[in-house]
């Protein structure tokens, strides 16, 4: 039969989806897991058909021109783009596809445990407890913000957004939104649209962010935005670090201008800000958005799914670039 095509796996990935990986293609795997630098991954792309990476693995323009002309897709396992020069890949003939849809409710999930662990000031407590500082129940002991009824104001009402409206909708809370795009009225599900991403924060009791990174939105979330939210409000943020000035809500984390944050991803990951370190009014995770079992297993199926319809002479179905 014909040879199966070569496939640089830039990590390790679930042992499923290694598996199948192994049955339809030569692979090359990432023995100790360790991220690959830009010449590393140009050198190990030395006879490779296609690449498997993620949302960590930075693919440049300088990389995707250093390539070898044998690779001829990269497959992300990852909805999120930005860390692919897309262009450059378009420039250079070679085929991108992400994985959108099946990470939706793990994500969702972590953004409203983010904004209710930020609220009721779950991190402090647990702080409070495994120190053996806690001497008992008091009435203004760890009093944090109410979430039932309250407004959520969601920005980028994609999958991601979508599905955190409908978690909220079980708080009876009232949901706003704001998208580059009004909602069809029978997703909108009552919904309010504000055409105005500016003009929505004067009533968001709780913010979270939903929109993808882009030159446009880096640090969407300044000093001057923050100034229109309630005092008191909450931040979410499960999308992109980049998205969030960090200066700037430190800043109003530490005046109490903004009572807590609840973030799942950072600029400059697995780095963290210093001016977080020190604040207890943050609940933070380590970019665990779509981390559960049957998520990660799904992501790489659907990566490799991209990569057969490819390799079979079909439109990958996630195709990007
Ligand atoms: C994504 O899919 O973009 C996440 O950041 C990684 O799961």
């Amino acid at each position: 039969g014909t040879r199966k095509p070569v496939l640089l796996l830039t990590r390790r990935y679930p042992d499923a989806v290694m598996a199948r990986a192994a049955g339809d293609y030569e692979i090359m795997t990432n023995e100790d897991d360790h991220p690959y630098g830009v010449d590393e991954m140009i050198r190990l792309a030395q006879g490779a058909d296609a690449m498997l990476v993620c949302a960590v693995d930075q693919v440049p323009a300088d990389l995707i021109r250093g390539l070898p002309d044998s690779v001829r897709m990269i497959a992300t396992f990852s909805v999120g783009t930005d860390h692919i020069d897309l262009a450059a890949a378009k420039e250079r003939g070679v085929t991108v596809a992400n994985t959108p849809g099946v990470l939706t409710d793990a994500t969702a999930d972590i953004a409203f445990l983010l904004l209710l662990g930020a609220a009721r000031r779950a991190a402090e407590g647990e702080r409070l407890i495994r120190e053996h500082r806690w001497d008992g129940w008091a009435p203004t002991q760890l009093v944090g913000v109410h979430v039932t009824g309250k407004r959520l104001a969601i920005l980028g009402m994609g999958r991601i957004g979508q599905a955190m409206a409908r978690r909220a909708q079980g708080f009876d809370m009232e949901i706003h939104y704001h998208n580059r795009r009004r909602l069809p009225a029978d997703q909108e599900a009552g919904a309010i649209y504000h055409a105005d991403a500016d003009e929505m924060l004067g009533i968001a009791d709780f913010l979270s962010i939903h929109s993808p990174a882009t030159p446009e939105t880096r640090h969407w979330l300044n000093a001057g935005r923050i100034a229109r939210l309630p005092d008191g409000a909450v931040v979410v943020n499960t999308a992109r670090g980049t998205l969030v000035d960090d200066e700037a809500l430190i800043a109003a984390l530490r005046s109490g201008k903004l009572a807590a944050a609840g973030l799942d991803v950072f600029e400059n990951e697995p780095k963290l800000h210093p001016g977080y370190a020190g604040l207890p009014n943050t609940f933070l995770l380590p970019h665990l958005g779509s981390a559960t079992d049957q998520t990660r297993d799904a992501m790489g199926f659907k990566a490799l799914d991209n990569l057969d319809a490819f390799f079979a002479g079909r439109e990958p179905p996630d195709r990007v670039a």
